[in-house]
């Protein structure tokens, strides 16, 4: 008897990573799914604008906020009735437009926006970094750049950019996992760590440099998991600094439906269910 608003989304993530990662793939596929009525066309050209789209979240995905949401929980329909919504926002990953993405991403990350960005979503193409040295570099390096933007952010001085920068997560899609190179995410994870760390040191060895020597403590907030940190990087040190977690998870755009149900964009879209 009475209709509920359509409920706006409040929040939104960013689809980061290099090209040819699978960022407008897994875009495409959750729209499609999310308006099953249209038929969305697959667009696995290179993008090179950013693009928003809102998107419902599957029913049965729970949402930290109403944690046990289940199949079998009543809510479900509640669910269905009043679906979350959430902004997804594709970006151009490749080299040429590298700079302007990341300082675009530094303007959306500390403007006041009327749907929060609650995660970044950092894709990779798991089938590349088994051998290219370069894809590797470049796909570690872009990261090195992002999770140095949102440290920044969350050691900022202002308290409110802070708060911000501390409600985002992270996400690393390690992709492609239907092909039989992929690596798992795993060794994506080791792989991407070793490279960061890699970047880190030669970049701590430039402060240095121009410092004569020691760090002072400006230059200390320029180091990717701070400079106490002596051994190697990983996400744990950069989580122990900035209180950010970083989730490395496997998957894949193109698998088959219905078979494991970790395989495909489920495990994702869980993870993005955690942070709404
Ligand atoms: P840019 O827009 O250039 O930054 O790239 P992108 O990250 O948006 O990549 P896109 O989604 O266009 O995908 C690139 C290619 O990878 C396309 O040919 C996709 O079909 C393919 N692809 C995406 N996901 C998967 C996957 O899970 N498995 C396989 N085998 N191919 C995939
Ligand atoms: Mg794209």
């Amino acid at each position: 008897l009475y209709r509920k608003a359509a409920n706006p989304a409040s929040s939104s993530f960013i689809l980061l990573g290099p090209s040819g990662a699978g960022k407008t793939s897994f875009l495409t596929s959750l729209e499609s799914a999310s308006q099953r009525a249209k038929t969305a066309t697959p667009r696995t050209h290179t993008s090179q604008n950013p693009a928003s789209t809102t998107i419902v979240l599957h029913p049965s995905v729970p949402i930290a906020s109403n944690r046990y949401r289940s199949v079998n929980d009543p809510s479900l329909s509640e669910a269905k009735r009043n679906p979350v919504k959430y902004i997804l926002r594709d970006t151009p990953g490749h080299g040429k437009l590298r700079s302007s993405q990341l300082s675009q991403l530094q303007n959306d990350l500390s403007s006041k926006e009327k749907s929060p960005i609650r995660g970044l979503i950092y894709f990779v193409d798991a089938a590349l970094l088994a051998d290219g040295a370069e894809n590797l570099r470049d796909s570690a390096g872009y990261l090195h750049d992002v999770l140095l933007l949102l440290q920044k952010l969350v050691l900022s001085k202002n308290k409110s950019l802070s708060k911000a920068g501390a409600s985002i997560s992270v996400l690393i899609a390690a992709n492609k996992q239907d092909l039989f190179t992929a690596l798992p995410a795993g060794s994506i994870k080791e792989r991407l760590e070793l490279e960061i760390d890699r970047i880190r040191k030669s970049r701590q060895k430039g402060l240095m440099d121009a410092s004569a020597g020691s760090l002072d403590n400006e230059d200390d907030e320029d180091l990717l998991g701070g400079d106490d940190g002596q051994g190697t990087f990983s996400f744990r040190l950069l989580e122990n600094e900035i209180g950010t977690k970083v989730d490395v998870i496997g998957g894949s755009i193109l698998s088959e439906e219905g078979q494991d149900p970790k395989s495909g964009v489920r495990a994702w879209e869980e993870w993005i269910g955690s942070c709404l």
